[in-house]
């Protein structure tokens, strides 16, 4: 139980986030939150969907509330426990907000100006290229070490950030003395990095503009298989786990995510037979992988009173061990105690 993992002030402590933009995608869901899931017994846990980040780019305010709230209600349906772990919105814990205002007192034009992250949304975003989209990670590392995070479970595609997160760490012990943790990247040895169906050269990611490329585990399951069928491959017609064949080789490694089978007992599977069956086999293993996913999913959906009573009390537990790293910073900064 949380509970007693948070008394016993040994434990590590885990902190993820993910965006409540779109639905989560198949990629989320092997990258991160399968992991997540696997982390909940051992660690105190804090998952937060990250709204204040979703910010950066511009929604429509009515659009996005329904998508917080359905973040969630995905959240809980990924198996994701909210009696052993801390389930919260960013934004209901405002010490995220005023620690991300005084790292961003700690960060460097320089370091920030590196990020890959903000030169693709800068791309994309060209309209909109705002102050926060290019401070992004600094509230991220706010999210982490707010917590004094040992661990953070995310997908290759957030290593840079990370790593930032630990410099900014650093920099702040060193200048005012120890308060954080210098967090540690904690990725899934296979599928750290799941690969567009049409692109496997690029990553699976909600917000692709070909919805083919993405698997989204609200998808109808209709969608999926076709989805699936569409994959681009290759006309080796060899499902080998090679770097030459990268789209048979992201499609192996939904397999055996999702199977448990290794890459030799995939290839041994399909020897002889023709990708048609291999991508129709993948497919319904997705359809029937997430139907208990969205048969759940419906069910959080029409108790809107259920998934209040979970974010307000995931909040409070939040938001005490957050103002108490925040008391410790004050002081150190040297602010006058209120
Ligand atoms: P996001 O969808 O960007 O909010 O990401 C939420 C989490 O899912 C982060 O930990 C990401 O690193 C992870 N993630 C996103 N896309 C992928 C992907 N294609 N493969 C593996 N992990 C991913
Ligand atoms: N930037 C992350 C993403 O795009 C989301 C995120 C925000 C996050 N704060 C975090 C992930 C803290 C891990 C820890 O996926």
């Amino acid at each position: 139980m949380t509970t007693d993992k948070r008394e016993n002030n040994k434990q590590k402590v885990i902190f993820s986030g993910a965006q409540p933009t779109g639905s989560l995608t198949l990629g989320n869901y092997i990258g991160a939150i399968q992991n997540w899931k696997a982390l909940e017994d051992q660690y105190e846990c804090y998952y937060s969907i990250v709204d204040l980040h979703s910010l950066t780019i511009r929604h429509d305010p009515k659009a996005f509330r329904k998508s917080n709230l359905s973040f969630l209600a995905q959240f809980l349906a990924s198996g994701l426990n909210p009696k052993k772990n801390v389930i919260f919105f960013q934004s209901h814990v405002p010490q995220h907000a005023e620690l991300g205002w005084i790292l961003n007192c700690n960060a460097y034009l320089g370091e920030l100006n590196r990020m890959t992250q903000f030169k693709e949304k800068s791309e994309t975003h060209k309209d909109n290229i705002n102050a926060g989209l290019f401070t992004y990670p600094v509230l991220q590392a706010a999210d982490i070490l707010l917590y004094k995070t040992n661990l953070v479970p995310v997908g290759e595609d957030q290593k840079q950030h990370l790593e930032l997160s630990r410099d900014i760490a650093i920099r702040f012990n060193n200048t005012y003395g120890k308060v954080f943790e210098v967090p540690e990247i904690h990725m899934t040895k296979v599928g750290g990095r799941i690969m567009s169906l049409q692109d496997p050269t690029k990553k699976m990611s909600k917000s692709d503009e070909d919805a083919n490329g993405t698997i989204f585990l609200l998808d109808d399951d209709k969608v999926i298989i076709k989805k699936l069928k569409r994959a681009v491959t290759d006309s080796e017609n060899k499902v080998n786990f090679r770097d030459e064949q990268p789209g048979i080789k992201n499609l192996m490694t939904i397999h055996s995510k999702l199977s448990g089978m290794s890459m030799e007992q995939i290839e041994n599977e399909y020897e002889g037979k023709g990708y048609g069956a291999f991508k129709n086999d993948i497919g319904e293993m997705i359809v029937e992988y997430i139907q208990p996913f969205k048969e759940k999913y419906n069910e959080y959906m029409t108790n809107e009173d259920y998934l209040e009573a979970i974010y307000k009390q995931g909040a409070e537990r939040a938001r005490e061990k957050a103002e108490a790293t925040m008391k410790v910073v004050r002081k150190k900064l040297g602010l006058v105690k209120f």
